[in-house]
């Protein structure tokens, strides 16, 4: 673990440890934080940290600081939004530079025009754009468009893929697998007490990566179906990318039986290339969603798609609201960070997927030279680690009866004990603003970390 005494100090040099840190100070605002907000956190996915959710004092660039002084090069980048790096100087100043001019009009305002015709120019299936503050919102709106479209209700997700914590979706994300069902025909598994088991009726779960599976699924219920909505890379499990040909099968099937297709690219949006994963793998959804790299870290989310679907909301046939879309701080930042990231064609990806691909490329060397078996799988961009002998994990079923989780956990303590901070579920995103001394210092870490698990 590396530590700075004033939080401006000078970064130190690599220090290839994975040595216990003093995480003192995080353990006690952690137990005062608890005296008051439930769990001492504000969501559940900051739960479970070891040895308590860590505490920070401030980010820059590619770094955290922590209330102890520990420096982390952070690949969790706010589970993902903050593909310029914490505090981006561009967008920093756009945001400051609006903010005597007040947040909530409950009105229209010209930055919006600007943001939406930047983000249509980018996103291929964009014919009109709506914004809201968080990926889970927007999830709820496209089914909503889909099911005024069809009038139909049934919606397909698939096993492994999560789009937000709301009860329509929130439908067998990571379930176990004695209540999972049967791997052709799994059954509708709710997270969550307290959901409505309504949810569940509405929602068919298939596996992933399987296009016979879709082709009878959708002979059978087509009829009765009204979205297909997946993430068109499978980033909350493992990573995953579709097999060659099976996202251009979808979506010939949804044209077919008149299902929607809505791709999720709450992750992959304007992180795996300015126009996300449809632009780069080629396949156009009819509807998509996006946040996390749109606002560079402020919230901010888009429902985005044909504008024949898009006129059901334009029209007030579709109700879509929120008191804090468009907020004016929202607003610039998105505004700014996609003038960076869509300017100048592909040149900010450029650097951070080739420095990604080093890092990749790094951590399978550094694992084969200390015999373990590490499978590192994704794009440059956003990829992840896990402890498995198989060459590949494909989708949900794969990944949770062939990795092997409490080794994940042991490595991922021991990477942040090094200073290297990376998602819970071994997903790493990479930034603009890494650096090839950051890509050094954390493989460093990393073997360390590895022959110490
Ligand atoms: C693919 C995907 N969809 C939707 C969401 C929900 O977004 P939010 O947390 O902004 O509600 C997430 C959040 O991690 C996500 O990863």
């Amino acid at each position: 673990m590396t530590t700075t005494s004033p939080a401006s100090s000078p970064l130190p040099a690599s220090p290839g440890t994975t040595a216990e840190p003093s995480y003192e100070n995080t353990v006690k605002l952690h137990a005062e934080a608890s005296l008051f907000l439930a769990g001492g956190v504000s969501s559940n996915f900051r739960l479970g940290m070891q040895p308590a959710p860590l505490f920070f004092e401030r980010a820059a660039g590619a770094h955290l600081f922590d209330v102890d002084g520990n420096r982390y090069i952070d690949y969790v980048l706010g589970m993902g939004p903050n593909l310029l790096g914490h505090a981006p100087p561009g967008v920093t100043e756009t945001v400051a530079e609006s903010l005597g001019r007040g947040v909530l009009y409950a009105g229209q305002h010209r930055e919006e025009i600007a943001l939406a015709r930047r983000f249509c120019a980018m996103v291929p299936c964009a014919d009109l754009v709506r914004f809201g503050s968080s990926g889970s919102e927007m999830a709820q709106g496209a089914l909503r468009v889909a099911r005024a479209a069809t009038g139909r209700s049934l919606v397909v997700k698939f096993e492994g893929h999560y789009h937000g914590w709301f009860d329509t979706v929130l439908v067998s994300v990571h379930p176990p697998l004695d209540e999972a069902g049967p791997e052709e025909a799994p059954a509708p598994v709710l997270p969550s007490a307290g959901q409505s088991a309504a949810a569940a009726q509405d929602v068919a779960v298939l596996p992933w990566n399987d296009l016979g599976v879709v082709e009878r699924f959708l002979a059978a219920r087509g009829h009765e179906t009204a979205a297909l909505i997946m993430e068109p890379i499978l980033c909350n499990t493992c990573v995953i990318p579709p097999r060659p040909g099976y996202l251009e099968g979808v979506r010939a099937l949804c044209d077919r039986y008149g299902v929607i297709l809505v791709f999720d690219e709450v992750i992959t949006g304007f992180r795996v290339g300015p126009g996300g994963a449809q632009a780069r793998l080629g396949v156009t959804p009819d509807l998509a969603i996006y946040a996390k790299a749109l606002g560079a870290g402020y919230p901010i989310a888009a429902l985005a798609g044909k504008r024949q679907l898009m006129e059901l909301i334009a029209s007030g046939v579709v109700l879509h609201g929120g008191s804090y879309n468009t907020n004016v701080v929202s607003t610039v930042a998105a505004r700014a960070a996609l003038d960076e990231l869509g300017g100048d064609g592909s040149a900010p990806y450029l650097g951070m997927e080739a420095l990604g691909q080093r890092l990749m490329d790094g951590l399978r060397e550094r694992a084969r030279r200390s015999g373990v078996p590490l499978l590192v799988q994704g794009l440059p961009a956003a990829f992840n680690t896990c402890f498995t002998t198989r060459q590949a994990i494909t989708d949900y079923r794969d990944f949770a009866r062939h990795t092997d989780a409490p080794r994940l956990r042991a490595f991922l303590k021991a990477l942040q004990d090094g200073g290297v901070r990376v998602t819970s579920r071994g997903t790493w995103f990479l930034s603009t603003v890494h650096t090839a001394a950051d890509v050094a210092e954390t493989l460093d870490v990393a073997e360390a970390a590895l022959r110490a698990v």
